[in-house]
């Protein structure tokens, strides 16, 4: 009895592992990968959390960051993934059964929640942003009063925000059902081209802008008297933000790598273009502030209101406008499309949901989160203003983009170091041919350097409320 109990349970398992999808090839990969990493968090939380955080020092802090954390939790993801063939929580369990480890990857979940909830709020937003550029706007004479208007009027139409925040997880669950291969991976194929080719255009005309070496100069000019504990807290969780860390996507993500393909390679690559392309962002948005002599401190609302007043000012402006909220929505979807994957591929996995299924519960379970983010945006709202001048949106973004990310990445760090091995982990990242010469300093990093240098930031943070 139990025998064919197990023999059924086998291939219920096998099924679904084969029915679970890869990526076609290495490219495909880390072109999915790289998309989730590049998002919203590039052009629109980078750039903002520079400007709050004084420039320069603030990229170098973030820079170290990336590479004395982001990189070590990226490939410790990555490799839990691909070893296991599981996503987020099942990762966890079939690597420690019978223990608690698994509800690691439950809060990665629950963090998949929270960040879609109010990622495609913002990512909505983009959508208006793009049709009202389409329809010269932003052109023939747009000045900064009319810009503050223009976002008061939107983000206080509850109607709108709301509209916008469904269609745009619509997107995204339209594209999640196509699976792997055929939907996140074909997705990523069409998009991320299109958004590096409408980037470069934008860089090279904001650095060629009259006055824009003063921007340049803001973000590499390291003056640490402007860079606070909490700048140091947000270089922390922008960089894990950025790179999609601590709740799992790169679990998931990593779970549909084939064996043959170079681990490390692959999420160097991605992690390489991640931090570039903010830089790149940087260097496209704050020239193009400074050349209009405008502040960057502006916070979450830079690339709306600050940003569309730049666009009159240039030849060519209904083109530039329209580019620049095209490649914000590209990279916001290609990021809301891991999200939801992350969810999707916990109750495809571990709950045997079908993919279908599973795709349109989850994106109304998130559209139901989602709500009090957009409604907050209205400032007459009672969730605007929460705490401090923070509103719900902002403290869903500060809550699950900082504080679950970094718990999540310390747990993973520990998990990896110390319960499945850097051995084990060595080991499957050794596996499609990776020499991996600093295994070694590697395995520092995820024992003792990553896990602690985040709970002192954590505590530190904590400590002083320093996020709000
Ligand atoms: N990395 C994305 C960005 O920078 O916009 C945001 C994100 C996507 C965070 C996916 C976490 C995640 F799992």
């Amino acid at each position: 009895m139990s025998r064919s109990t197990n023999a059924t349970e086998d291939s219920i398992l096998s099924t679904n592992v084969a029915s679970r999808g890869k990526w076609s090839s290495k490219f495909g990969f880390v072109l999915a990968a790289a998309g989730s990493a590049i998002g919203l968090g590039n052009i629109w939380r980078f750039p903002y959390t520079v400007g709050e955080n004084g420039g320069g020092a603030f990229v170098l802090v973030y820079l170290l960051f990336v590479a004395l954390i982001g990189v070590p939790v990226l490939l410790a993801e990555l490799s839990m993934g691909r070893s296991t063939e599981r996503s987020a929580v099942g990762a966890f369990k079939k690597l420690m059964p019978d223990s608690w480890w698994p509800a690691v990857g439950g809060l990665g979940v629950l963090c998949g929640f929270g960040i879609l909830s109010f990622y495609s709020v913002i990512a909505g937003l983009t959508l208006s942003y793009l049709y009202m550029a389409a329809q010269g706007k932003f052109t023939g004479g747009f000045t900064g009063a009319e810009s503050e208007q223009v976002f008061g009027a939107l983000t206080s139409n509850p109607l709108a925000t709301v509209g916008l925040t469904a269609a745009f997880l619509v997107l995204t669950a339209l594209v999640v059902r196509g699976g792997i291969s055929g939907g996140i991976e074909r997705a990523a194929k069409i998009l991320m081209p299109i958004f590096l080719v409408i980037l470069l255009i934008l860089v090279g005309r904001a650095v060629t802008l009259p006055g824009a070496d003063e921007g340049l100069r803001f973000l590499f000019a390291f003056d640490f008297s402007k860079l606070g504990a909490a700048g140091i807290m947000s270089a922390l969780g922008q960089a894990l933000f950025s790179m999609s860390l601590g709740m799992g996507a790169m679990i998931t993500y990593g779970s549909y790598l084939r064996k043959e393909d170079n681990l490390p390679s692959a999420g160097l690559t991605v992690a390489f273009f991640d931090t570039g392309l903010a830089l790149v962002a940087g260097l496209m948005i704050f020239p193009a502030v400074f050349a209009a002599g405008l502040e960057p401190e502006a916070g979450p609302k830079l690339i709306f209101i600050v940003m569309a007043t730049i666009f009159d000012t240039l030849p060519f402006g209904l083109f530039f406008a329209v580019a620049f909220y095209g490649l914000l929505a590209i990279a916001a979807l290609t990021s809301t499309i891991s999200l939801l994957e992350v969810i999707v591929a916990y109750f495809v996995d571990e709950r045997s949901w079908t993919r279908e299924k599973a795709v349109w519960m989850m994106t109304a379970a998130c559209f139901a989160l989602a709500v009090p983010s957009a409604l907050s945006l209205n400032p007459s709202s009672s969730l605007a203003d929460m705490v401090d001048t923070n509103d719900f949106l902002d403290l869903a973004n500060i809550v699950f983009g900082n504080y679950f990310l970094s718990i999540g990445a310390v747990f993973i760090c520990l998990f990896v170091g110390w319960k499945w091995g850097v051995a084990n982990a060595v080991a499957e990242m050794r596996q499609g041919g990776a020499k991996l010469f600093a295994a070694p300093l590697w395995g520092v990093l995820v024992r003792y350097v990553c896990p602690v240098a985040v709970i002192i930031v954590l505590i530190y943070a904590a400590a002083t409320n320093s996020y709000l």
